[in-house]
Order: C-alpha cells, then sequence, then structure tokens
C-alpha cells in the first residue's frame, strides 16, 4: 500500500509540475523526441502566414459582422478539423450540485463557495469542482477570474474548508490527490480588488496521459467499438475547453457574478486550452493565455523551438489534439491556420499573452509575430493590437495599453507573482 501511494504521488508528481517545469530552469532542449529544436533565427525559414481576412472562397472579409457570422465560424471548423478536433455533439445532463453555498473565509473579505460539476446524468464519475471566491463587502454581481488549474482545488489554496481533490490513477481509479504547492493561487490580491475568482482541475475531465481516453469524458463519445475518436475529433485540449465552458455554464446562473465579466486564464497547455475555449465560447469576455507557445498563440510556422512534430509525437502530446494535426508535421505551410488566427477569434474581446524571454521552447517572439500578424481583425472593430513589428523587451509593458496585450516576463516557462499583477492591471482596464 505504501509503496502504491508513493507511486501515485511520484506520478501525480510527474504529470502536474512536468508540464509547468520540464524546460524551465534549465536550457532549452536541443532534441526533443529524437527531433532536432531550432532556436537560430537565422534558420526560421520563411512563410506565408493565411491572411484570416480572406475567406477560403478568396473574398475579402472587410467589416466586423462578415468576420463574426461567416469568417470566424470558418476559421473554427478549419481548427476543428485541423488541430484541436471537433466536440462530438449529444454532450448534454449537465447539472450542479452548489454543496458549499457561501462560507465567509479569509478575516470575512471573502465568500467561498463549492460547486460540483457533474457532466452526466450518473454522478458518479465525469465530473468537476468549481471553487469560488467572491469578495465579501460587494454589493453587486463581481467580475471574474475563471483559472484552470494543473492541481486539485484543495492544492491551490490554503483554505482547510476545500472539498479535498481527487485525481485519476494511471489505472483509472479516482484517487485523493497527493499533497502539492503547485499551481498556489493568491485569492487575497483579487478580492482586494473587488474581483471574484474560481478555479477547477483540468483532469476531473479528462486525465492528462496517452490512455487518458480510456478514463476521461472522451471516452464516452466514442463510436461503437472504437478506442479512439475519429482523426478529426477532439483531443484532450478540446475537452479541457469544453469543461471551462461547462463551468461558465454555472457561473452564468449565480446571481453574484457578473458573468457578463467573466476573464479565462490558463498556462501552457492550460493557455493552448484557455484560448481554445474563448474562440468557441464568446461567453467569456477576456482571455489571459500565458505561456501557451506551440498549438497556442506561437506561430506553427516558424520552426523555432518546439513544433508540430515534436508536440504531436506519439510519443508525447498527440492525444492532446485531433490526430489529424499530426499530418503537419513535415508539411505545416499547408496548415489552413496559424496562431495569429487563434488569436483572431477572440477578436474583438481583450486578450492578453504572457511570455517568458528564457522560455525559447515556447518561442516567445512567435506569439508576439503571431498578435501582430491578427492585429487587422481587431482593427475591424476599430480596436488595437501591439501597434509595432518591434518586439518588446522583457518587462517592458508598453503593449498592455491595448485589447490585443502582449507582456514577456524575465524567466522562463511560468506565472510569475507580478504577471498576476498584471493580469489583475488588464482585467481593471478591459473588464472591469
Ligand atoms: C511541454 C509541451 C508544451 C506545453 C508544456 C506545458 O513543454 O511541449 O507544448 O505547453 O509542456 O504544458 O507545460
Amino acid at each position: 500500500m505504501r509503496d502504491y501511494l508513493l507511486t501515485t504521488a511520484l506520478l501525480y508528481l510527474a504529470f502536474s509540475l512536468f508540464p509547468i517545469n520540464a524546460f524551465s530552469q534549465n536550457a532549452p532542449p536541443t532534441v526533443v523526441a529524437g527531433i532536432p529544436v531550432n532556436y537560430d533565427e537565422a534558420l526560421v525559414g520563411s512563410y506565408t502566414l493565411p491572411d484570416p481576412l480572406t475567406f477560403q472562397n478568396g473574398n475579402k472579409v472587410t467589416d466586423a459582422a462578415s468576420w463574426l457570422t461567416k469568417r470566424k465560424p470558418e476559421i473554427i471548423r478549419l481548427y476543428e478539423e485541423n488541430q484541436f478536433g471537433k466536440v462530438p455533439s449529444a454532450l448534454t445532463d449537465i447539472s450542479f450540485n452548489v454543496f458549499d453555498k457561501g462560507t465567509l473565509v479569509f478575516n470575512g473579505t471573502a465568500i467561498r463557495k463549492q460547486v460540483t460539476i457533474y457532466f452526466t446524468k450518473d454522478t458518479s464519475i465525469h465530473k468537476t469542482e468549481l471553487l469560488i471566491y467572491l469578495p465579501a463587502k460587494a454589493t453587486k454581481p463581481s467580475p471574474l477570474l475563471l483559472n484552470l488549474s494543473f492541481s486539485a482545488n484543495s492544492n491551490v489554496v490554503d483554505d482547510d474548508g476545500i472539498k479535498p481533490g481527487m485525481m485519476w490513477s494511471p489505472d483509472g481509479k479516482r484517487i485523493p490527490a497527493p499533497k502539492s504547492n503547485f499551481g498556489k493561487l493568491n485569492i487575497e490580491q483579487f478580492i482586494k480588488e473587488g474581483i471574484g475568482i474560481a478555479t477547477l482541475c483540468y483532469s476531473d475531465i479528462e486525465p492528462d496521459f496517452k490512455n487518458g481516453i480510456n478514463f476521461g469524458i472522451r471516452n464516452l463519445y466514442l463510436k461503437e467499438g472504437a478506442t479512439q475518436p475519429e482523426p478529426n475529433e477532439w483531443g484532450a485540449i478540446a475537452s479541457w475547453a469544453w469543461g471551462l465552458s461547462r463551468a461558465m455554464d454555472y457561473l452564468e446562473t449565480d446571481k453574484n457574478i457578473d458573468s457578463k465579466r467573466i476573464a479565462v486564464t490558463g498556462a501552457s497547455r492550460l493557455g493552448k486550452t484557455v484560448l481554445w475555449a474563448g474562440a468557441n465560447d464568446a461567453r467569456f469576455a477576456m482571455v489571459i493565455a500565458s505561456i501557451s507557445g506551440e498549438g497556442g498563440a506561437a506561430l506553427s510556422r516558424r520552426n523555432y523551438g518546439e513544433t508540430i512534430k515534436h508536440i504531436t509525437d506519439t510519443s508525447r502530446y498527440h492525444y492532446q489534439f485531433a490526430a489529424d494535426y499530426h499530418n503537419f508535421s513535415d508539411r505545416v505551410n499547408e496548415l489552413p491556420v496559424d496562431g495569429h488566427m487563434l488569436i483572431s477569434l477572440i477578436a474583438p474581446r481583450p486578450l492578453l499573452l504572457q511570455t517568458g524571454n528564457s522560455d525559447l521552447w515556447s518561442d516567445p517572439k512567435g506569439e508576439f509575430l503571431a498578435a501582430v500578424a491578427a492585429e487587422p481583425v481587431y482593427n475591424l472593430f476599430g480596436l488595437k493590437g501591439p501597434g509595432t513589428t518591434t518586439m518588446p523587451a522583457s518587462g517592458d509593458q508598453s503593449l498592455l495599453k491595448n485589447q490585443l496585450g502582449y507582456y514577456m516576463h524575465e524567466g522562463g516557462h511560468s506565472v510569475l507573482p507580478e504577471d498576476w499583477k498584471i493580469f489583475i492591471e488588464y482585467m481593471k482596464k478591459y473588464l472591469l
């Protein structure tokens, strides 16, 4: 038993710590999955990005209405078909159990609520726990930041009243999540600004490992006899994004929350996830995507840091995407979308991209160039993007002044305490 617990704890740490920390402390890796990684700007190669403002039939998008009603849905379909995968229809039967209806915490400054969101009629397996803190002094519904976390809620906040978190074991059992300090949130910094914060753990929705398909929500929607989704059906990232929308389904019902002012945030693979969630679900009024890198905001066509070939290698994160994404490993220039188009799907809502200057694996410059290339879509709405083609230095906050913001911290693949401060300022400016 002791060995089992130890193995479980180690696996948990591997699944939860590895993603964020893997390449942060050390020099960027030069070979991953046997594939060399380029960090030389001279070897990036030339590329032409698909134009977000040109329909597939060659016509131009000239106004915001045709962007929203025609071109945006076209691009979403391209992402579904080629990168994140389509969510099978028939996902219904959502229900909520608000088992903590409002407990005063943190010296009476915050109200804690806890909600179990059931994804299916059978309430035993497919569910997630939503932990919410709202400013106690609020006299009207509070704006809120929804955080998608690598860690169980009980590890994210130091509050004894939180329902103990569960996780999937590698053999598909629901077991208690071991204690960890990973992904801690400082709740009070939000509360004192009058902003609520809610968090949920991504792996409740679908476990983040190769055979997670055997246990998570995607398993329920496999075609009869199939062990994998169709090649253009959802990978794990699309399932996590789907889960965020289910959290939003609850938040919309809560009278103490201003559902028109909800921002969503996540880091790394969860940065990719929040971009896709925001693209699909316009109820998210703002997106803050940290270090989303390849398959997120970074340009795949730039051969710098991680590439589609690295990320979709079957030894790595093939399961996080539609299987068809892998087909573009050696023909990235044929991919009908790229990072700038994922960004453009958030327009006209505010979007903040946060990167780190030594996180070369995630290609912070590729994210900046994607924001530059997405700017014409924001312009359609009379809004601005970076407004420059010069990459800002680390710590430079000058690109936070527009609805399409970009900020690169001094440091690696992480979200630093100073970044959270910037997120709050950005929320205050564009959401409050
Ligand atoms: C790996 C992966 C990245 C991903 C990251 C994470 O580094 O290659 O694409 O963003 O894990 O989720 O931490």
